[in-house]
């Protein structure tokens, strides 16, 4: 299944769902990684794995729709099949959705449907929760709120953040490639 990864960050879960493709744990190949921030260190990971970037900046670009458009022409000319968001910090319009209709998914570092938006984990912590968890889901025009493909819980570590941070990410990783792999069966 030949995929694109659109982040905007570190690139984490990019690393991971490469690295679980070189270990044949995960039938995919990441035809491009597709950023809005021309800074991302999720970049250098690409460049590590020698796997193209498109990093467009949206201001650049008279509208989202335009801005779309100019990443559906790379994604074509890659006959990319699925998309798949790693900390893509931007909402997927019309365009787009219509281009890979149930072709698009997301993870969010809580259980949906608590918790949508932006700092899950912060929100989750400061709402003081005792699971939280990670959310695998196909994407539609909201925020955090297609349909669920998988979760899996976590346990908060009582007033540490960071703890609970790695603890979240780590089960990310592992979630996001099972997700995958059932996906591209
Ligand atoms: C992850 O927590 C993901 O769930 C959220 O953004 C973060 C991205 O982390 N949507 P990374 O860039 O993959 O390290």
């Amino acid at each position: 299944t030949k995929i694109a990864v659109f982040a905007s960050g570190s690139g984490s879960n990019f690393q991971a769902i490469q690295e679980a493709i070189e270990h044949g744990e995960l039938n995919a190949k990441i035809e491009l990684v597709v950023t809005d921030k021309p800074g991302a260190f999720v970049i250098t990971r690409a460049k590590k794995s020698d796997i193209p970037v498109l990093a467009l900046n949206p201001r650049e670009f008279a509208s989202k729709a335009d801005y779309e458009t100019a990443i559906i022409e790379a994604l074509h000319e890659r006959e990319v099949e699925w998309i798949v968001l790693a900390g893509y910090m931007r909402l997927i319009s019309g365009v787009l959705l219509a281009a890979y209709s149930q072709r698009i998914v997301n993870i969010h570092p809580s259980l949906l449907p608590s918790f949508p938006g932006k700092d899950a984990i912060g929100q989750a912590i400061a709402h003081g929760v005792k699971i939280t968890g990670v959310t695998v889901h196909f994407v539609d025009e909201g925020m955090d709120t297609g349909p669920i493909i998988a979760q899996a819980a976590v346990a908060v570590v009582e007033g540490d953040r960071e703890a609970t941070e790695t603890a979240i990410h780590k089960e990310e990783h592992l979630l996001y490639t099972k997700a995958l792999q059932q996906l591209f069966k």
